[in-house]
């Protein structure tokens, strides 16, 4: 449990108290509810859902409500959906508003053809107008907060953060999430910390910088450089939710990441239906050995493991042969 009596909340959204000031990146195919309750657990300050399609809701498509899943220990829980059309947006929040999330949060920073060329994702940031109207919509009809993730803009002749910032918070947003980058650039070239350092010295709500934090000093190196709120991780967190406890990949022990591998593959295990929870643990188990030297062999076994119990297996013997060296 997640005790934070006598603690001190680093910010609010809304109503909602945080406390740390470091948090999990929504990562579609990653950060599902197992994966988030181990980096919350670590010390992630909340958690982000993967992004979830607002027309998937609308349609009550079962997968899609699956995904939406969580742990109570989790809390503060946030729900991210995407979508282009301001009353589809409304009614899918108002659809999953009584599966109780804490917060709702829309994704403006998708980057992939298939949301942003549909209009969503980091498509809405072409249209301040109808960022504010989505905000409006959304803070006036649901009880929760209703946040935003945003990039920098479109490209680079359209840095238009601050006019999106501003339509956001004007319209009742009350959080705003910025990847220092733009949908021109997906992940090419660096993150431009000195936007969200921009962003943070004129918004009204808090600010959550985000974008190539790669290592734990790269947590309060952005926090000094941005003066943001709290810092988001995304892939530098995959294969080390300890990043959230302030540690390198380099810093934990092969025992000790064995011992998460095989907790974290039972979690997936009881969380997916049949072999699932396995096929999707190969991408987490790959970067949770990448950084071990010497594991290239472990690596290759535990990625082609066809069922569960030779993967236990080549954990288990890991393990012995560790503990004999
Ligand atoms: C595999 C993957 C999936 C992602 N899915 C989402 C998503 O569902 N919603 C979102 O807002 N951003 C998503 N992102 C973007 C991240 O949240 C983050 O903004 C970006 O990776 C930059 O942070 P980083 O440098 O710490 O990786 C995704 C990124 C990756 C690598």
């Amino acid at each position: 449990m997640h005790s934070n009596i006598d603690k001190i909340p680093n910010f609010h959204i809304g109503n909602v108290p945080i406390f740390g000031e470091v948090i999990l990146a929504p990562m579609a195919g990653f950060s599902d509810m197992p994966y988030r309750s181990i980096c919350r657990e670590l010390g992630s300050a909340m958690s982000y859902s993967e992004f979830v399609s607002t027309e998937a809701i609308v349609r009550h498509n079962e997968k899609t409500l699956r995904m939406l899943r969580f742990d109570p220990q989790e809390r503060p829980v946030v729900f991210q959906i995407f979508g282009a059309n301001p009353e589809v947006i409304l009614e899918a929040a108002k659809k999953i508003e009584p599966m109780q999330p804490d917060i709702i949060d829309i994704n403006m920073g998708c980057s992939v053809k298939k949301v942003s060329g549909k209009g969503a994702g980091a498509a809405l940031l072409k249209s301040p107008s109808k960022i504010g109207e989505i905000f409006n919509l959304l803070s006036k009809e649901l009880t929760i907060p209703v946040t935003g993730k945003i990039r920098l803009g479109w490209d680079h002749e359209n840095l238009n953060y601050l006019e999106v910032v501003k339509a956001m918070q004007e319209n009742g947003a009350q959080l705003v999430a910025v990847h220092g980058r733009t949908k021109q650039q997906a992940y090419k070239g660096n993150a431009n910390w000195d936007a969200i350092a921009e962003i943070k010295s004129m918004a009204q709500v808090p600010v959550i910088g985000n974008g190539d934090v790669t290592c734990a000093a790269d947590i309060n190196r952005m926090k000094n450089h941005t003066g943001c709120d709290a810092v988001m991780i995304a892939r530098a967190a995959i294969g080390n939710p300890w990043i959230f406890a302030g540690k390198d990949a380099e810093e934990v022990t092969l025992p000790e990441k064995l011992k998460m591998i095989r907790r974290h593959l039972t979690a997936n295990l009881n969380f997916y239906d049949g072999d699932y929870g396995l096929i999707l643990f190969r991408k987490h188990v790959v970067k949770y050995i990448n950084s071990v030297y010497g594991a290239r062999e472990l690596r290759g076994q535990l990625v082609t493991a066809t069922t569960v119990s030779e993967f236990e297996d080549i954990v288990k013997r890991a393990e012995e042969n560790f503990v004999q060296l």
